[in-house]
């Protein structure tokens, strides 16, 4: 994790619970980014993007413009981005991504459980989300496993990704990935095919096109901002099992239950905790005076257990509803992903307590309320 966004606490959850309570808005040290913990406080960094912005990486502006980021970037570069790749990403077409997620989850579950302890990280939790992105990209069956072997490496938080030097395994793997979208990218353009990727280099509104660099970013940007956090989703189903696991007994007997019970999970064990922007001219939030340029960590963890939203904030309701969390963002740069992140969630959901009688976490395991999820969580199971 880079120095700007601050590792939390073993316990992340009562550090938060202090925030809130004694520091809704606070700097640890001069200087460094302010951290948000309050529902009402991350709604309103996260709606207005004009004095708090996404541009918050440090890549040289040349940089930036060759190759623009949707995730951090502001108007009006980010509407056109969003623009053209939220045509490609209708519901419609998650839906479609069903019979796949389905089909790839069963080959995944039913090999789990021939064993009676497996890293269910290894097992599931990354390799389902990664599967996914790949077919959305068009990468062909043969190239799967390099695809793997790319993403492993890439595979880094947001905040190395933008504040840290990347390492020369991680260029080289990047450099490669990206030589492969441009020959996808050429063929695509030769022979259409019915893939996002497909999609995307077809779209055309009154924006034009996106170019080759702009396909490659956002080919990058699924690469980040889809894996880790439907990983982090997954293992924080499994960490609430785990903490209560009348809640699979639940599920197993009601699956109508399984959609109230991943938002709750989303908000219980937020897996994108916390995001980031930079402050445009001088503002207040709160009481606190905020000078411009100055980092902000909006902290999505800490709004979705603010007791002066959520009833019984620090309880598991497995029908919570409403259920206004913010796991997903909000405001222009809310998640894209959303649909196709629950569908995956669902999916293993209903998977795993089918087949399964019952699951634990056995062992060490990462503590929850970081950026992202464990990398390993070793879990023993009982079969159905
Ligand atoms: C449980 C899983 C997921 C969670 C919790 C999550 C959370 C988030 C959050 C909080 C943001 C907003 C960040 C900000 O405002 O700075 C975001 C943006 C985004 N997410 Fe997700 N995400 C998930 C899965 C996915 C998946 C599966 C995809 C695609 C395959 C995806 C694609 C994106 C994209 C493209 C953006 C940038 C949108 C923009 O800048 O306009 N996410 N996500």
């Amino acid at each position: 994790m880079s120095d700007v966004i601050p590792e939390m606490p073993e316990d992340a959850y009562a550090n938060y619970e202090t925030l809130r309570r004694e520091r809704p808005v606070s700097q640890e040290m001069e200087g460094g980014p302010f951290m948000v913990a309050l529902h009402a406080d991350v709604m309103k960094v996260l709606r207005d993007q004009k004095t708090f912005s996404s541009d918050v990486s440090l890549r040289s502006e040349e940089e930036k413009k060759i190759r623009p980021s949707m995730l951090f970037s502001d108007p009006p570069v980010h509407n056109r981005l969003r623009k053209l790749v939220s045509y490609a990403f209708k519901p419609g077409f998650v839906e479609n991504q069903r019979k796949l997620i389905e089909g790839r989850c069963e080959e995944l579950v039913e090999a789990m459980c021939q064993h009676r302890q497996t890293d269910l990280v290894e097992a599931l939790a990354a390799p389902l989300p990664v599967t996914v992105i790949a077919y959305m990209l068009g990468v062909v069956e043969g190239d799967m496993r390099q695809f793997k072997a790319w993403s492993d490496k890439i595979f880094s938080n947001i905040a190395d990704i933008l504040f840290a030097q990347a390492s020369e395994e991680v260029q080289q793997a990047s450099a490669e990935m990206d030589a492969y979208f441009l020959t996808r990218i050429a063929q695509l353009r030769e022979h259409p095919e019915d893939n996002l990727l497909g999609r995307l280099v077809e779209t055309e509104t009154e924006d034009g096109k996106l170019t080759d660099q702009e396909l490659l970013s956002f080919c990058g940007l699924l690469l980040i901002a889809g894996n880790e956090t439907t990983t982090g989703l997954i293992t924080g189903v499994v960490r609430m099992w785990n903490e209560m696991p009348e809640t699979f007994a639940q599920v197993k007997a009601n699956p109508a239950l399984i959609p109230t019970f991943i938002e709750e999970t989303l908000r219980f064990h937020s897996p994108f905790s916390a995001t980031i922007r930079r402050t445009t001219c001088d503002t207040r939030i709160g009481e606190t005076d905020i000078p411009a340029g100055s980092l902000v960590i909006p902290l999505i963890a800490s709004a979705n257990r603010d007791e002066a939203v959520f009833e019984r904030a620090d309880q598991f309701v497995i029908d919570r509803h409403p259920n206004p969390h913010v796991a997903f963002g909000f405001g222009i740069h809310n998640c894209l992903g959303a649909h196709l992140a629950r569908l995956e969630g669902e999916i293993a959901v209903a998977s795993l307590t089918r087949h399964l009688k019952s699951i634990r976490i056995v062992g060490d395991v990462a503590p929850a309320g970081q950026l992202g999820g464990p990398s390993e969580m070793l879990v023993e199971l009982e079969k159905a």
